[in-house]
C-alpha cells in the first residue's frame, strides 16, 4: 500500500499539478473586481486526502495591486470525518470590502420616495424636526435626502466563538429644496457591530447588532445623537448551496480567520 501511495502522491503532483497550471487563475466577478484562486501551494496528496490552498484574493481589475494586509495562517483542525472540507478565510471576504470600497462603489442614496408609503418612518424635515428642531424651522416641510459610503473597508473577523462585521458608515442628509437643490444639514458617522454565532447546521444566528452613532459636523447648528439600544435579532437563515451536487451530512464551523465546511458528496 505504500507504493500504491507513492504513485497516487507523484501522479498528484505531476499529472494533476501541471493540469492546475493551465486552468485559468483569476475570473472577473464585475466592472470593479476579480478574483485570483491561483495555487499558493503544490497540492499535498497523503494516503487518504488531497489537499489544495487557492490563494482567494479579490483585486482590483482596473488596477490590481496586493492587499495592504496579508492572508493569515489557517490551523485546519486534523480530523476528517467527511468527504470534502472547504475553508473560507476572512481574508477573502476583506480584499472584497477593501476593493470595492476603494472603488468609491459602497455608496447609496436615500430618498423619501423609496421608503414605503405605510411607514412611520419618513425623510423628511417634519419628521427629522421630532429629532432636531432646527432642521424643521430651517427648512420646513421638505424632503430629505441621504447620501451613506462604507467610510473605511468594512471588516469582518471569523473567531472561533462566530463572526463579527464591523463596517464604517458616513451619513451626509440634505434637505431637498423647491428648486431640487440640496441644502446640508449634517453629516453622521455610524458604526456598527453585528455578531453572528454559526450553527452546526448551516445557519447563521444573528444575536446581536449595535449601532453608534457620532454626529460629525453640523450646518443646522449642535444637537445630540443618541447611542442606540442593542437590537437583537434571533432569526438563522440557510447558506446557498450548488446545483447539481447533493451535500449530506453537512458541518459548519466558525474557527480562528476562517469558516469550515464539511460535507459528504452525491453528484446527482
Ligand atoms: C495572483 O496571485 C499569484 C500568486 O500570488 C500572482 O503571482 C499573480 O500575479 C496574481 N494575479 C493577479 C491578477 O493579481
Ligand atoms: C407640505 O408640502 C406638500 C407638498 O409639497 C403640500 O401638499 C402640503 O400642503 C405642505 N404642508 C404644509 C403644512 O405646508
Ligand atoms: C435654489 O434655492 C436656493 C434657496 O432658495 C438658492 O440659494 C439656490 O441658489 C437655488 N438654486 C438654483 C440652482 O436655482
Amino acid at each position: 500500500s505504500l507504493q500504491i501511495c507513492q504513485v497516487v502522491t507523484s501522479s498528484v503532483s505531476s499529472k494533476l499539478q501541471s493540469y492546475l497550471k493551465t486552468l485559468r487563475v483569476t475570473t472577473k466577478i464585475d466592472q470593479v473586481a476579480g478574483i485570483n484562486y491561483s495555487l499558493v501551494a503544490p497540492l499535498t496528496a497523503t494516503a487518504d486526502s488531497l489537499d489544495g490552498q487557492l490563494k482567494g484574493e479579490f483585486y482590483n481589475v482596473a488596477q490590481p495591486s496586493p492587499a495592504p494586509f496579508g492572508p493569515p495562517a489557517l490551523a485546519f483542525p486534523p480530523d476528517h470525518e467527511r468527504m470534502v472540507y472547504l475553508g473560507f478565510s476572512d481574508y477573502f471576504f476583506n480584499t472584497a470590502g477593501l476593493v470595492y470600497q476603494q472603488a468609491g462603489v459602497l455608496h447609496l442614496t436615500v430618498m423619501d420616495d423609496m421608503i414605503p408609503k405605510g411607514s412611520k418612518f419618513r425623510l423628511t424635515t417634519t419628521f427629522l424636526g421630532a429629532l432636531i428642531p432646527q432642521v424643521a424651522k430651517m427648512f420646513p416641510n421638505m424632503t430629505v435626502q441621504l447620501n451613506i459610503w462604507a467610510s473605511s473597508p468594512p471588516h469582518l473577523t471569523m473567531l472561533p466563538t462566530g463572526l463579527v462585521f464591523t463596517p464604517a458608515l458616513e451619513t451626509q442628509a440634505f434637505a431637498v429644496l423647491p428648486n431640487s437643490s440640496l441644502a446640508p444639514l449634517f453629516v453622521l458617522h455610524l458604526v456598527s457591530c453585528s455578531q453572528a454565532w454559526v450553527n452546526g447546521d448551516l445557519s447563521f444566528l444573528l444575536p446581536s447588532h449595535r449601532l453608534l452613532l457620532e454626529l460629525k459636523h453640523s450646518d443646522v447648528g449642535p444637537f445630540s445623537v443618541s447611542l442606540r439600544p442593542l437590537v437583537r435579532l434571533q432569526k438563522g437563515f440557510p447558506l446557498p448551496l450548488p446545483a447539481n451536487v447533493q451535500l449530506f451530512n453537512l458541518v459548519l464551523q466558525s474557527h480562528q480567520n476562517f469558516l469550515l465546511f464539511g460535507a459528504d458528496v452525491h453528484y446527482s
